[in-house]
């Protein structure tokens, strides 16, 4: 064996965080966690670009709006990335590897409409959620309660990203409401 791969084997055992999970049962809970990782990297930057390019009459609350989700989806990437180090499994390492893993479409527009924007992403939020539901599921069922409780509270705070952006996108009437 050559030293080059030794090397690179035993690299790989000191990334062996200590668990009582079996490793199959961590292997699969790992994937899918890295995917919402890949997907919430994809969802953040797009709320970024969406804050950054928003336009019109409601440019300031839409802007600080994106603005406060773009946080929070970038405040809930680490505790995630790193439930997958406590699992004993390597995360995300670059930004090819979130490219390969993610699931969530760019928009690489020039000019999208404000209302079409908050459409996108209330389609992109509920599509992480629904990953993040189905992870939990999976958690659940092979008694993985730390990732489980984790994802609770992002599938909470992704929720409130659809209904914020949801009422935000709703018409005025002439009530103004
Ligand atoms: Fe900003």
């Amino acid at each position: 064996m050559s030293s080059k791969s030794s090397d690179a084997k035993g690299a790989k055992g000191a990334l062996r965080t200590p668990s009582d999970l079996p490793e199959s049962t961590r292997k699969k809970i790992a994937e899918e966690l890295n995917r919402i990782v890949a997907d919430s990297f994809a969802l953040y930057v797009k709320t970024k670009n969406f804050h950054w390019h928003m336009s019109g009459p409601h440019f300031r609350d839409y802007h600080l709006l994106l603005d406060e989700q773009g946080d929070q989806i970038f405040a809930s990437i680490d505790p995630l990335a790193e439930r997958v180090r406590k699992l004993g499994l390597p995360t995300l390492r670059s930004l090819d590897h979130i490219a390969k893993l993610k699931r969530l479409a760019e928009n690489d527009a020039d000019f999208v409409s404000p209302s079409d924007m908050l459409a996108e992403l209330i389609e992109d939020n509920k599509a992480v959620a629904a990953a993040m539901r189905d992870a939990h599921e999976r958690c659940e069922d092979m008694k993985d309660s730390g990732s489980a409780s984790l994802l609770e509270v992002y599938i909470d705070e992704t929720e409130r990203r659809v209904w914020f952006l949801f009422e935000a996108s709703r018409g005025a009437d002439p009530s103004g409401h």
